[in-house]
């Protein structure tokens, strides 16, 4: 069984992604929405919170991990590789793409206050730095995109991200946000969208050739730590073709 988790909605951008490419597996899908957002979260309660879901979802029966957070990934991936004896895979906001795509587009990554002070975004950061590159962390986003609050999310965009006109490429640093690409280019236009998911599902099945990772059944089990039904229902929905 492969395991997934994210503070809430948000990793579903992931595993849709993780679907398409690898449909015949058991998944387990954790929504961890009883500890939305992660992405203000000081990081000793973030490993804390996320050690107890890992250890869950290997009690479950999985034998594989995809940390589908970049927050989670950024703070607390190296302490859960140590702990736990199975492969862990770890999404990272996409900046390596904006390199390998549009190298010298004015760019603007947007991702938790978590993800881009943690040190292993500033090393991502250091290695790709285009030097047109706005950072912004948007305080507040996840959390009104998980309580699907549309009205909210388009005012916080005409907010927060008017200002940015202009950018040709936008990296989608939290897994929340490819939910709304929409709407952000309802403010910024045309812009070319990154994110880490293409990354994820490619370590994802290189890790099921190397560990021969086989399954006779192919399914989905959803939980929800706040045992929402609604959750259950907009998952379901987004995974629809
Ligand atoms: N979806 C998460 C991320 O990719 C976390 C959002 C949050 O809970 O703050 O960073």
């Amino acid at each position: 069984m492969i395991g997934i988790f994210d503070s809430g909605i948000g990793g579903v951008t992931v595993f849709k992604e993780i679907l398409g490419e690898l449909p015949n597996y058991e998944y387990v899908y954790y929504s961890d929405s009883k500890n939305n957002p992660y992405g203000d979260k000081f990081s000793d309660e973030l490993i804390k919170i996320t050690d107890s879901i890992v250890s869950y979802l290997v009690q479950m029966g999985c034998c594989v991990i995809v940390i589908a957070c970049n927050t989670a990934s950024a703070i607390c991936k190296d302490y859960l590789r140590r702990k736990y004896d199975i492969p862990i895979i770890a999404i990272e906001p996409a900046y390596k793409m904006v390199n390998d795509i549009n190298k010298d587009g004015k760019t603007l990554v947007l991702a938790t206050k978590g993800t881009l002070q943690s040190s292993k975004f500033k090393c991502l950061y250091n290695k790709y730095d285009n030097h047109n590159t706005i950072l912004y962390e948007c305080v507040g986003l996840a959390d009104l995109i998980e309580n699907d609050n549309d009205e909210e999310i388009d005012k916080y965009l005409d907010n927060h991200l008017k200002d940015f006109k202009g950018v040709e490429n936008v990296v989608l640093g939290c897994t929340h946000y490819p939910l709304i690409k929409d709407k952000i280019k309802k403010v910024l236009g045309d812009v070319l969208f990154f994110d880490g998911s293409k990354g994820v599902c490619l370590q994802l099945k290189k890790i099921i050739q190397k560990n021969n990772i086989k399954s006779t059944n192919s399914s989905i089990t959803f939980i929800d730590s706040s045992l929402s039904e609604e959750k259950e229902k907009r998952f379901f929905d987004i995974l629809k073709p």
